[in-house]
């Protein structure tokens, strides 16, 4: 049994429509109101409930993940994204039960300028990427066989994100400004958890050791990309003719800093794996023939 909690999230929701394609598996999903991760005797509770040895795996799609409002709300974005992870953690512990867990690029903030490793320094500013860092530790110190998996820039057909803010934007609006400056890979969540998935069937059929598993891994689309890249391919695809202009990030203030340069190499998690990635593209053709 595949536990999957902050179900109703973009990723949680990803995992939802991906359930059906893995009929061998038993999924629960649980959103904030079944499973507040924050609350460590609410996740005991709930573990237990689901029957003794049933459970296999946790895979953590819970979130504090408004990225700006986090600076004026510290303490929520600490308890959901540290505290909460090291509840799961900590039962998972308990239980010996396999935690694959999410965090970000945001993690990275420095000069570097070719893709991110696992291993390079990390300089998190700003709160949500402090509290997903301390998260992570959190995680690997309660359950040090939790798979850690920092991805960028997702978007979907749920919930709320770049792509679906620009085409309600292009459609009302003859011109638009976007930041150029900002390089990352944008990674469509439906992948993300397909390969999630598959990992874990890996796992399952004895192809890979569960030992594996364990620590840090990068996990986005192919291929870079600017803000304005991104929407200008949206626009593109979709024809829509609003005309996209670029913009440096100092003429689009946040209360949250963004890195400037954020690209992941995958090349451990597709190694390991054997797993395939398509271009980022690809991800986006996908997605705005499902958004229709
Ligand atoms: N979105 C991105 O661009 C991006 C980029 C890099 C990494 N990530 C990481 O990817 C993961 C998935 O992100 P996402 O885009 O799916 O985020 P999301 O859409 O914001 O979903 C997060 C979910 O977590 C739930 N949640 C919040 N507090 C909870 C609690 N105490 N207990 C249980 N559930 C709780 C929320 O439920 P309620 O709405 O009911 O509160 C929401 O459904 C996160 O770890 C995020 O940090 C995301």
């Amino acid at each position: 049994m595949i536990l999957i909690t902050g179900a109703n999230g973009q990723l949680g929701q990803c995992f939802r429509q991906a359930a059906s394609q893995w009929p061998g598996q038993t999924f629960v999903f649980a959103g904030s109101a079944e499973l507040d991760v924050a609350n460590r005797r609410a996740v005991r509770t709930f573990f237990r409930s689901l029957g003794e040895g049933k459970l296999d795996w946790v895979i953590n799609c819970a979130a504090y993940t408004a990225v700006d409002k986090a600076e004026s709300e510290p303490a929520k974005a600490k308890k959901i994204n540290v505290l909460g992870v090291e509840n799961l953690a900590i039962v998972c512990a308990e239980l010996d039960v396999p935690l694959v867990h999410f965090s970000t690029d945001y993690v990275y903030h420095s000069r570097q300028n070719t893709p991110f490793r696992e291993t390079d320094p990390v300089s998190p500013k700003g709160v949500y990427a402090r509290t997903k860092l301390a998260g992570e530790r959190a995680a690997l110190r309660a359950h040090p066989s939790t798979m850690v998996i920092r991805t960028s820039w997702v978007y979907s057909a749920f919930g709320q994100n770049f792509v679906k803010t620009m085409l309600r934007l292009g459609r009302e609006r003859d011109t638009l400004n976007v930041v150029a400056d900002q390089i990352g890979s944008p990674t469509y969540a439906p992948d993300l958890a397909n390969s999630v998935l598959q990992i874990i069937q890996k796992v399952e059929s004895g192809e890979i050791a569960k030992s594996t598993l364990a620590g840090i891994w990068h996990y986005a689309n192919e291929g870079v990309a600017s803000w304005y890249d991104f929407a200008t391919a949206i626009f593109e695809i979709q024809k829509i003719s609003c005309q996209v202009c670029p913009i440096a990030t100092q003429e689009y203030p946040t209360p949250a800093k963004r890195p400037p340069f954020s690209v992941l190499d995958k090349s451990k998690i597709k190694t390991a794996f054997g797993l395939e990635i398509q271009h980022w593209r690809e991800g986006l053709r996908r997605c705005l023939r499902e958004l229709g």
